[in-house]
């Protein structure tokens, strides 16, 4: 029995992490840009660490270099993520590998994306939603043109601001003035931490940044207080449990602090991160906790719908993918 035909909302899923290899391969070859070192014999995304992923991460992004390539790319990911019973999918965009940061540039991007996105919703029937993040490790002042890009396309398609990147460099506080102009502007707000920080991290993070959802946030399980505290101000976990096993952030299947997390009152979600970079897709999430902690389909009906409930798109989109959250 698979999951892979149950419909389900993914709220956490780096649009360039998500592209499929071939389809990396396949811009190279257009562009003579030599990616060799990047891929296995078998044809996947080879790193040896996080920090070493970072880079492979942007060494795939060269070959991204046009609003065109970024139109493909929509419709590449989407269609990987329709096949996997998707219904619904807010990704992480940043202006950072859309024209540098610059706005009239990210425009063009953006109305690209867009494009793909509308297409596919036509064809496949997938619903995508974007959420501009700033990259940690490219430091506060760069953050600051993407949080611009955020507040002035902020709209029906770009519905919330975050941050993505390598956690252990800098402080959440360091990123405080770019959440600020997003959080005036009425923005939602989300951002990483307790994936490879601990509780302290996810604590100054809520403190500094006081997003609405944490992306992973499972470190916070080595702290009690600080989970109950998370439980009792509805902060959502976008939770990627795959991602955590394959880069060895939390231990194995088992010892995944997803159930507990749960257990103890606080809203978790399921998602991918950078799918075919640690060899998951939405279905294999689902399989692994059935099969792991014998979840079943009145759980993944409740996981789908605290996802919906804190998805950052407007109330008729809800509506419309409530709709097909019924069909489960
Ligand atoms: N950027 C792409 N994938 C990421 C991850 N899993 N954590 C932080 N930043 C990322
Ligand atoms: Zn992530």
């Amino acid at each position: 029995m698979s999951y892979k035909d149950f419909p389900k909302v993914e709220l956490h899923l780096h649009f360039e992490g998500a592209a499929p290899p071939a389809f990396i391969r396949s811009l190279a070859k257009e562009k003579n840009i030599d990616l060799s070192g990047i891929f296995d014999a078998r044809g996947n995304y080879l790193y040896r660490d996080f920090d070493h992923f970072l880079s492979v991460y942007d060494a795939a992004c060269t070959t991204l270099q046009s609003p065109e390539d970024f139109r493909r790319l929509t419709l590449a990911v989407l269609e990987e993520s329709a096949a996997n019973g998707v219904v619904y999918t807010e990704t992480f965009l940043s202006p950072d590998f859309c024209g540098g940061g610059d706005l009239g540039a990210w425009r063009e991007y953006l109305a690209a994306i867009e494009d793909g996105a509308a297409e596919a919703e036509r064809t496949m029937g997938i619903t995508l939603k974007g959420i501009i993040t700033c990259i940690r490790h490219r430091g506060p002042e760069l953050a600051k043109l993407s949080a611009h890009c955020a507040v002035e396309t902020y709209g029906d398609f770009i519905v919330g601001f975050g941050m993505a990147g390598a956690e252990m460099m800098g402080r959440p506080g360091d990123f405080a003035y770019s959440f600020d102009m997003a959080r005036e502007a009425g923005m939602p707000l989300t951002c990483h931490a307790g994936e490879w920080g601990g509780p302290d991290m996810v604590a100054d993070t809520i403190r500094d940044l006081r997003p609405a959802r944490i992306g992973h946030g499972v470190n916070a399980i080595h702290d009690l207080s600080l989970v109950e505290k998370i439980a009792d101000e509805g902060i959502v976990l976008e939770v990627c449990p795959g991602s955590n096993v394959f880069l060895n952030a939390t231990g194995d299947w088992p010892k995944h602090p997803i159930k507990e997390l749960r257990a103890r009152g606080v809203k978790v979600t399921v998602s991918t991160d950078d799918p075919p970079f640690f060899g998951t897709t939405m279905t294999r999430e689902f399989d692994m906790l059935a099969k792991t902690f014998g979840w079943g389909d009145d759980d993944f009906r409740a996981l789908n719908r605290t996802a919906l409930d804190a998805a950052f798109c407007d109330r008729a989109t809800k509506a419309r993918i409530a709709g097909k959250l019924e069909k489960a």
